[in-house]
């Protein structure tokens, strides 16, 4: 069973969507890979010698496809390795890409590290804020857009640098940024409603 604070200060509820235990005293899953990411974690395993070694990918999965590590999705992956909660829990939570929280459709990373924030970042940062109306690890309220203050992109020839979900955009100013998000905007269909542990 996972206990109900995480390092990142993330509260989970005592009793979610986990629900009720399995027969073997484990928490019983209500969520299972699609066809497609099951084919896929099945090769995975295939790669390595041996269940935990495949943790990291698998986590990764998890994260594609249930959108977010909540405490089911990460029960979930320690039943399918046949791991310790606990070692899902500690890699989870040491690995910033690994979501543990719900996220907008459009998730904008941006970078605050030094060459960055040399050329701007904290302006960007602001900007973001300003026009999105949410805080660094907030979701606005249609779900559209989340925010989050990464370090280093490895973009810092072309600083100041942002990601939205795998797409780079580099030498960004607040004009650009603008033109990024209305174009989001025009061309995304409304987010599903948002849910899950917070
Ligand atoms: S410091 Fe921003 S990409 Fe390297």
């Amino acid at each position: 069973m996972f206990p109900n604070l995480d390092l990142f200060g993330t509260c989970y509820p005592e009793s979610g969507p986990a629900g009720g235990r399995d027969d073997r005293g484990g928490e019983q899953m209500t969520l299972a890979f699609s066809s497609e990411t099951e084919g896929r974690f099945q090769k995975l395993l295939a790669r390595y010698p041996n269940r935990q070694a495949a943790l990291i990918p698998t986590l990764i999965l998890a994260v594609r496809e249930f959108g977010y590590l909540s405490r089911e999705a990460m029960a979930y992956v320690a039943q399918r390795l046949e791991v310790p909660h606990a070692q899902v829990l500690s890699t989870a939570t040491f690995y910033t890409l690994l979501h543990k929280r719900p996220l907008g459709r459009h998730h904008i990373q941006v970078c605050m590290n030094v060459a960055c924030y040399l050329k701007g970042a904290d302006h960007l940062a602001h900007h973001l804020r300003e026009r999105l109306g949410i805080g660094f690890g907030e979701v606005t309220s249609d779900g559209m857009f989340s925010l989050e203050g990464v370090q280093c992109l490895a973009a810092c020839g072309t600083a100041p640098a942002i990601q939205i979900n795998d797409d780079y955009h580099e030498d960004m100013t607040p004009a650009k940024v603008d033109a990024l998000l209305d174009q989001l905007r025009r061309t995304s269909a409304p987010a599903p409603t948002q849910g899950g542990d917070q």
